[in-house]
């Protein structure tokens, strides 16, 4: 019955957890508001601001879960990928911890954390993916289709080329001047705009990849012609403009996830990363799993953006498999 204590500090947000076996018992978020003003992640100020909530976070973690220090078996941590500066504080953290403490570390990439979110137990029973099955990872930083035979079996079947579809979508909404990161207010204001009032081409790119640079061109070349002859264009099609550039978003990731489900014949399909969270990409997967017989898994909103109980899970399944970390281990950034 270990007792993990897990570590996330990959970009920009600060999160602890405390799971017991696959059990979360708490998670703990520091989201750094800092970058807002700035349109994007700026790399020093995340640094910084993760060393002012390390502790507090950790500190929170550990109390909300009704645990003592000395009940904590393991400490994994995000070892990349992410940013150097960002990375290192949680690694140089989790090292001491469990030096201090004198338990084992655990490294974790946070790839696969987001992948094995769909594991984290809490009270409720909810049901978990059986391998294989495919899972679509959608975050700012990567848009990929994977293929897991296993917890750590992961095979990557497709990749973007270029931009991650939350990349896009952040892009999208800064050109619109609707703040950072955009994914959350284009999915709200998407609500009440019709997805097909503009089009926007899709690339066409062999096999399961993804590429993302040309629609989010197209969004930026269209606007500029539009607001030539009208200056109001956005603030009057604000609604229709966030539910098109999602729709075409959204489709694009849709059409490779399901040539791959063909592809390989299989029934069970997952999503997860921050961009999973959005709605119209989570219905549009639902119906879409109805009409093809798929059995569809949607992680819940909180463990779709960065968090540590994510990691924890990753970290409990090395447990069981003894693969502990070495305390030199430096971080990685890709
Ligand atoms: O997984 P995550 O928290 O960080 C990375 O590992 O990249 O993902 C952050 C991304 C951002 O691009 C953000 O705009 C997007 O997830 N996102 C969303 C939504 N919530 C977060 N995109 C669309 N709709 C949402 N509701
Ligand atoms: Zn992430």
């Amino acid at each position: 019955m270990p007792t993990i204590l897990a570590i996330e500090s990959s970009c920009d947000d600060t999160s602890a957890a405390v799971l017991r076996n696959d059990r979360l018992l708490s998670n703990t978020i520091a989201s750094q508001e800092v970058h807002r003003q700035y349109g994007g992640v700026v790399p020093e100020l995340a640094s910084r601001a993760h060393q002012q909530n390390i502790i507090p976070v950790v500190d929170g973690a550990i109390r909300n879960a009704g645990v003592m220090k000395n009940e904590i078996d393991a400490v994994a941590f995000t070892r990349g990928p992410g940013l150097l500066g960002s990375l290192l504080v949680g690694v140089s953290f989790a090292k001491s911890f469990a030096q201090a403490m004198g338990i084992p570390l655990i490294e974790v990439n946070h790839l696969q954390a987001h992948v094995l979110s769909h594991f984290i137990k809490e009270n409720d029973d909810s049901e978990v993916p059986q391998f294989p099955f495919i899972c679509l990872l959608v975050s700012g930083g990567h848009t990929q289709i994977i293929l897991l035979r296993d917890y750590f079996d992961m095979e990557i079947l497709g990749n973007t080329i270029d931009d991650a579809a939350g990349e896009a979508i952040d892009k999208a909404a800064k050109i619109m001047d609707l703040g950072y990161p955009g994914g959350p207010v284009i999915d709200r204001l998407a609500k009440d705009g019709d997805p097909l009032k503009f089009t926007f081409a899709q690339p066409n790119i062999p096999d399961f990849n993804y590429s993302f640079s040309g629609i989010k061109t197209s969004f930026l070349y269209f606007l500029r012609d539009q607001l030539a002859s009208n200056p109001n264009f956005i603030a009057e099609n604000q609604a229709d403009l966030c539910a098109s550039i999602q729709h075409a978003i959204v489709s694009f990731l849709l059409k490779k996830l399901t040539k791959a489900m063909h592809k390989t014949g299989i029934r069970q399909v997952a999503v997860a990363g921050g961009v999973s969270a959005n709605s119209y990409l989570r219905d549009q997967l639902t119906a879409l799993g109805q009409k093809h017989l798929w059995k569809v898994f949607l992680p819940k909103k909180q463990f779709c953006t960065d968090n540590a109980a994510m990691v924890g899970i990753a970290g409990y399944f090395k447990y069981l498999n003894n693969d502990f970390a070495d305390i030199s281990l430096p971080p990685y950034t890709r």
